[in-house]
């Protein structure tokens, strides 16, 4: 028996496995954030995720999809500013994220049947998380960043020579943004959007069949959830190898 506990079984090994995913997803994504170089692979179009849009004149050419509004940035700002704080509200409220941090970071409680270390529960009816009500708000943003990705992995295929290209990084590019789309849509912010509030899903056929859809990504959110986690990384990564000179690159059209 472990302390706090009758269960007898590994309890411990989802929490444990979640905080070393999510330590090391926010290493991995804040070093390379102010890392500033390997993001864009100029003759492919290939732009990393960490660093979209990138709106200033610090951006390397080529890698500004919407122009520099902004001019010269401090070493100690993320080229992707605008996006950054939002991706990480949207996911730092985000349902499942909660539940898995809660569980694995501030153990309540660490599992179910676990006794928890607080003493009293107060739920997330005041502050501070309370605030975790503005997760809907993140979600409209969240559209708009899924939409500029998707937007950055179509302008990708480019080919060493100017007109259209297709290679390995294109693959990576539009996988990554599929999954970010399954995640960003099975939010349960987008689940109620687009089928809350209705008395009569009778007299609302459209919004019925896409709350329909939505409900049922919506079931698998936390694989979408991790999923992203993975593809954000391995996008970034292919990138910064490849801009770097590390490994070739892989190309069917060009
Ligand atoms: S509930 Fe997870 S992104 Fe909205």
């Amino acid at each position: 028996m472990s302390a706090g506990t009758f269960r007898v079984d590994r309890w411990w090994l989802g929490p444990l496995l979640t905080v070393l995913g999510l330590a090391a997803f926010v290493i991995y994504a804040t070093i390379r954030s102010f890392w500033r170089s390997a993001y864009y692979v100029t003759d492919y179009h290939y732009l990393s995720p960490f660093y979209s849009p990138c709106l200033s004149d610090s951006c390397v050419a080529g890698s500004s999809h919407f122009g520099t509004p902004f001019g010269e940035l401090p070493m100690f700002i993320p080229l992707a500013f605008l996006s950054l704080p939002f991706l990480l509200g949207f996911r730092f409220t985000c349902y499942y994220y909660r539940k898995a941090y809660y569980r694995s970071f501030w153990f309540a409680p660490p599992a179910c049947a676990v006794s928890e270390p607080h003493s009293r529960y107060t739920g997330e009816n005041r502050l501070p998380l309370i605030l975790q009500n503005v997760h809907r708000y993140f979600f409209y943003v969240a559209l708009v960043i899924t939409a500029i990705n998707t937007y950055d992995a179509v302008l990708a295929f480019h080919g060493a020579s100017g007109g259209f290209g297709f290679g390995l990084g294109n693959i990576i590019l539009v996988g990554n943004v599929v999954m970010l789309w399954m995640y960003t849509l099975s939010c349960h912010s987008c689940r109620h959007v687009v089928g809350g509030r209705l008395k009569h899903f009778s007299r609302h056929p459209v919004r019925y069949w896409m709350w329909s859809q939505v409900s049922k990504i919506n079931t698998q959110h936390m694989l979408w959830a991790w999923i992203t986690l993975g593809t954000l990384v391995v996008t970034d990564l292919f990138i910064m190898l490849l801009s770097s000179g590390v490994i070739p690159a892989v190309r069917f059209v060009d």
